[in-house]
């Protein structure tokens, strides 16, 4: 199987682009992180990913002036970095339909609660507010509406009576760093195949214990 290029967007900690960087490490994907994409000059990704020699391109949001104008520079980066896949790991920003469209079938999210329920910002918060008692995270290919792709891999944890914001995503967050990777992975195996809104995950190597979500 040839070794697929995945580059990742991210704006700022990259928690979750770390636990990538960890598992190609790790060898469980089978892939060569070609990139890391940000419009935070600021993000600690940029950090991370000096670490792991991964090449660092800044399209900072701020110095464009328009929407437009970025996302122009940020397309052109994208479509340099020829990536087989483009996920989407704390990338703060939504993209226009223009880049969706580009990239269709190519760009995966992590969210962090159960899609359909609470997309948009704030997602644990949603969750608290509404009194739910499981929530979670969704690894989703991204579409051009809000959080509303076809789901790839999901898994829930408990909301508890005393949880704040702050514990309910520290929570979550232990489950994105199993589930993103377990996706990307699945997604360079060729063992994802989307038929409208499901995704069929097809047979392949077992996960193992600490991949799987
Ligand atoms: C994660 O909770 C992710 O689901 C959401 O933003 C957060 C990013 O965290 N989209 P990190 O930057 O990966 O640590």
């Amino acid at each position: 199987m040839k070794t697929k290029r995945i580059a990742v967007l991210a704006s700022g900690r990259g928690s979750n682009f770390q636990a990538v960087i960890d598992a190609v490490a790790r060898g469980e994907i089978p892939a060569t992180c070609c990139g890391l994409v940000t419009d935070n000059p600021d993000a600690y990704a940029i950090e991370r990913a000096r670490t792991a020699g991964i090449p660092v391109y800044i399209v900072a949001y701020g110095s464009y002036p328009s929407k437009e104008a970025y996302e122009t520079a940020l397309r052109r980066v994208m479509e340099d970095l020829a990536a087989d896949l483009y996920i989407l790991a704390g990338y703060m920003r939504i993209l226009g339909s223009g880049i969706v469209k580009l990239f269709h079938g190519r760009l995966i999210n992590i969210h962090p609660a159960l899609l359909p329920a609470f997309p948009g910002l704030h997602a644990q918060r949603q969750a608290l507010s509404y009194g739910v008692r499981v929530s979670g995270c969704t690894v989703h290919f991204v579409d051009e509406g809000m959080d509303s792709g076809p789901v790839i891999v999901q898994a829930c944890v408990n909301v508890e009576d005393e949880d704040d914001e702050e514990v309910l995503a520290a929570r979550i967050l232990a489950m994105e760093h199993r589930c993103l990777p377990t996706a990307i992975r699945l997604f360079c195996e060729d063992r994802l195949m989307v038929e409208g809104r499901r995704v069929r995950i097809l047979p392949g190597n077992a996960l193992s214990p600490e991949s799987r979500c």
